[in-house]
């Protein structure tokens, strides 16, 4: 193939009772990759725009082009001349994750260059890989989604098994990103490593009857799940008016609200356009009133991931 332009989307990991192991795919933003002949041995980063010049032309060190290897030293054709492009076009450390989307396009991209040799599901690893480079812990909760599509479910981080949770039709998310930056790195480093009795219960009882709900397209079930006990507590002070935003979401008829991944982004899960539509408009005054800088989209579950715009 001459080239190849791939398409990553954003994804929101955790989706409040799953931390590390659920996920789901937004439409949009994400990365793109193209991916094209090049004119040395080896992987080589031709150009990177999007990232106000603050990603790495180095392969090892960049996280597209360091899951692209890993993939390509797996098949044993990382000595095969191709170039690739890296087009930014979400912000990084938003919490909707950025690193994952570079990552999946970058093996993606690559796979598909090469005529799509390995099956989608098993580039999972290399996307890992990738990511990794970013916040230095190995979990799939964002790259699963923006790779695959749809809501995932992770068994286990260490072999990646993983299981596609069917979407209901009618779910829709209300997006909000305060222009504020939250390490990754920091955001899992002040987690306490104990979790009560009483709280593994309700988070268990809470991300069980979540999945039922999926399977049954039961939007009660989904609605009285939604609440994590553990993560959310420890992180919402990284967040400004966390708590205003989820009275706002909670007030207007979301099913549930909470921290997008690490943050500072935040997700409204909602049960139809209308209800998101509206959240949207309710943020939408609450910023103005409190002159935050954010940015605020609606969108459904892309139930495609990754794929190959041109
Ligand atoms: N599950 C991860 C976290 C997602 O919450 O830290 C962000 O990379």
């Amino acid at each position: 193939m001459k080239q190849v332009r791939v398409f990553a989307p954003a994804s929101v990991a955790n989706l409040a009772v799953g931390y590390d192991i659920l996920g789901l795919a937004l439409e949009s933003p994400g990365d793109e990759v193209v991916v094209k002949i090049g004119t040395k041995p080896g992987l080589t980063i031709s150009k990177i725009t999007g990232d106000g010049g603050k990603l790495p032309y180095d392969i090892e060190k960049n996280t597209a082009g360091f899951a692209a290897l890993q993939y390509l030293r797996s098949i044993g054709k990382d000595q095969l001349p191709i170039e690739m492009e890296i087009h930014k076009k979400m912000a990084m450390g938003t919490g909707l994750g950025s690193s994952a989307a570079s990552a999946v396009a970058g093996v993606f991209g690559v796979n598909a260059y090469l005529g799509q040799p390995v099956g989608k599901e098993d580039l999972l690893k290399f996307c890992v890989e990738g990511e990794q480079k970013a916040d230095g812990a190995y979990h799939a909760d964002n790259v699963a989604p923006s790779l695959l599509g749809g809501i995932i479910l992770i068994r286990s981080n260490e072999t990646l098994e993983i299981t596609q949770i069917p979407v209901p039709s009618d779910l829709y998310l209300s997006m909000v990103y305060p222009h504020i930056e939250v390490l990754t790195s920091e955001s899992r480093a002040i987690l306490s490593e104990n979790v009560s009795l009483l709280n593994m219960i309700a988070q268990t009882g809470n991300i069980a009857t979540f999945i039922a709900g999926c399977y049954e397209s039961n939007y009660d079930k989904i609605g009285q799940s939604l609440t994590d006990v553990i993560i959310e507590p420890q992180r919402a002070h990284l967040i400004s008016g966390f708590y205003d935003y989820k009275e706002i979401a909670l007030n207007n008829g979301a099913l549930g609200f909470s921290i997008s991944g690490a943050g500072p982004s935040m997700f409204a899960l909602c049960k139809g356009k209308d209800t998101a539509d509206n959240i949207l408009e309710q943020f939408a005054q609450y910023l103005e009133e409190n002159r935050i800088k954010a940015d605020i989209f609606t969108s459904k579950v892309n139930t495609e991931g990754a794929k190959v715009i041109g």
